[in-house]
């Protein structure tokens, strides 16, 4: 009797511990992410050739924004209607083309990129799309590109900004764009709660994680804005410039 006693005690912490303390965030994180691809509007076939060949091809695939965020960029742009879009860090072109999906009849996409090892796979992704002809790609470093006063982007302004180039200049970046995104704007940036990172400090030295606790920082002590972050994917942050 007092055996069968201890060993229900047992059981019971057991499947306690294997249920509810290790492994059940995890295995219904797994799923919760399947269940959430499986109910989002599938990629259209473009989109679905780009996410191949990038993983086929090209090194950290994973940097591509992909289905479930590829669609709330597209929802997000056709909710503002943008006539123009500023884009930094292209990659091999995803979200610029869901993006550009929400331009006005005659807007525009501008979109920067550092690797010109990227170019070819970039142009002849962009060319796939109708929208081609109003999607820009500069390839050259974005902070260097913003500083230039006679650059194509300093002297436009932005209804839609999305920051996703290097980690560590977010800041930079933002004090870049603000002045180029009109009132009532939008300034989208990525990757802001870097895989939990942000909040781990085991990663206090990482330079990236600092860039985006900063970044992070910064535009919550910003009066000019109001933001929420999203636990979508790496986190996304949605900036409204009032
Ligand atoms: C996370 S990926 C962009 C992913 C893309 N926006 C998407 O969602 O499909 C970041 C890109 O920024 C580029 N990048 C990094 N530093 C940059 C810089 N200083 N100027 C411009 N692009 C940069 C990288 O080469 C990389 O292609």
């Amino acid at each position: 009797m007092q055996i069968c006693k201890y060993f229900c005690i047992f059981v019971h912490i057991l499947s306690e511990k294997i249920l509810f303390c290790n492994h059940k965030p995890h295995f219904v994180m797994q799923n919760l992410q399947e269940y959430i691809e499986n109910h989002t509007t599938p990629e259209p076939e473009l989109f679905a050739r780009i996410t191949r060949d990038t993983n086929l091809h090209v090194l950290n695939p994973h940097m591509l924004s992909g289905q479930v965020q590829g669609e709330l960029l597209r929802m997000l742009s056709r909710m503002i209607r943008p006539k123009r879009i500023l884009e930094l860090g292209t990659f091999t072109g995803y979200s610029a083309l869901c993006l550009a999906e929400g331009l006005q009849q005659d807007g525009e996409l501008i979109t920067i990129e550092h690797n010109d090892e990227l170019e070819d796979t970039i142009r002849q992704n962009i060319s796939q799309s109708p929208l081609c002809a109003r999607i820009h790609l500069i390839i050259g470093d974005a902070k260097e590109i913003l500083s230039n006063q006679q650059s194509v982007v300093s002297n436009q302004m932005f209804d839609l900004v999305f920051i996703d180039a290097d980690k560590r200049e977010y800041c930079a970046y933002y004090e870049l764009v603000f002045p180029l995104v009109r009132q009532g704007g939008f300034i989208l940036a990525d990757n802001t709660l870097w895989d939990g990172h942000i909040v781990d400090p085991a990663y206090d030295k990482d330079k990236q994680t600092l860039g985006l606790r900063e970044f992070n920082q910064m535009v919550a002590d910003d009066p000019r804005v109001s933001q929420v972050i999203l636990p979508l994917r790496d986190g996304l942050t949605i900036i409204y410039k009032h």
